[in-house]
């Protein structure tokens, strides 16, 4: 539903600094009316698609890569809301940001599909100029992984700037998911995940949390094979450009499980 501005209301004063409330709604720091293009700052994004070559696909390439890091954003927001929630005891509200980080992980795995449209030649017309570029730097992704309990300081190597290791190094340091999930089975004076799965009815809001965490950890796991066979499909078994053995470094990842007792814990029922 939408809501009607109330410029005087000071609740709807937005949290940036960029505007500020005139007679007419909002303004920008120039005075200008708030607009579609300004509220989102279009003009900055939009100048951001600058490629490396004349190729036709690159534009292609590279929107669908920033869409990815845009919801990778949203990914880390929806999941440090996950964290809180478990933190505060309030398991309906962990579910709730769990149902929409399983709807935007699906929204990831279909979009693979986009980038299939390439033919491989025309991948190739620009492809050696990305080099030693990579997904495999993509800070966001490791920040997901960190966040939800897989830790792993060798991926601190990769990426390129202080600032992109001072980000890693703190998500290193900070509770992970699974440590959130594990104190709020400690307070509730429950062992571990099998005893929430040996009696799902005692322990139902346990139960629906930890399945929604389950789903999590399948999207991350059905992204990683799509992306494989994107890559197989584009590439062959051409090394990456990121300098790792391609298909074959990323078969190695697909065993990766952000919460392996939730995964155990089928085999004891
Ligand atoms: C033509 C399309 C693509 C190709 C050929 C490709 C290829 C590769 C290869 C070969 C690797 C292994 C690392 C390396 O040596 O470079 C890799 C890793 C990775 N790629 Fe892609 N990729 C493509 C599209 C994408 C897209 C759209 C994303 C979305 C963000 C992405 C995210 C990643 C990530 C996160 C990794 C690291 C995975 C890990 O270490 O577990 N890739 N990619």
């Amino acid at each position: 539903m939408a809501v009607p501005v109330q410029p005087d209301d000071a609740a709807d004063t937005p949290k940036s600094p960029r505007y500020r409330l005139g007679g007419m709604g909002y303004q920008d720091a120039a005075g200008r009316r708030l607009s579609y293009a300004s509220y989102l700052q279009l003009p900055e994004l939009l100048s951001l698609q600058a490629g490396r070559s004349n190729a036709h696909d690159e534009l292609l390439f590279i929107v669908v890569h920033q869409a990815y890091e845009l919801w990778f954003k949203v990914l880390l927001h929806e999941l440090e809301a996950v964290r809180s929630s478990l933190d505060a005891d309030d398991l309906p509200e962990a579910r709730h940001f769990l149902r929409r980080v399983k709807v935007i992980e699906q929204l990831l795995i279909e979009q693979v599909e986009v980038l299939e449209t390439m033919r491989p030649p025309d991948f190739l017309d620009f492809r050696s100029q990305l080099a030693p570029a990579s997904g495999f730097q993509s800070v966001q992704f490791r920040e997901i992984e960190f966040l939800s309990g897989l830790k792993d300081r060798g991926y601190l190597k990769l990426v390129e700037s202080a600032e992109e290791r001072t980000v890693l190094e703190a998500r290193l340091n900070a509770p992970t998911l699974w440590d959130a999930y594990q104190d709020l089975l400690a307070r509730r004076g429950v062992r571990g995940a099998a005893e929430v799965y040996a009696d799902q009815d005692r322990h139902r809001d346990l139960f629906e949390v930890s399945e929604g965490l389950l789903d999590h950890d399948e999207g991350f796991r059905e992204w990683r094979s799509r992306h494989i066979l994107m890559v197989e499909r584009q590439i062959g078994n051409k090394p990456g450009t990121g300098g790792s053995t391609g298909v074959a470094y990323l078969q190695s990842t697909l065993d990766k499980r952000f919460f392996p007792e939730l995964w155990e814990v089928r085999s004891q029922l």
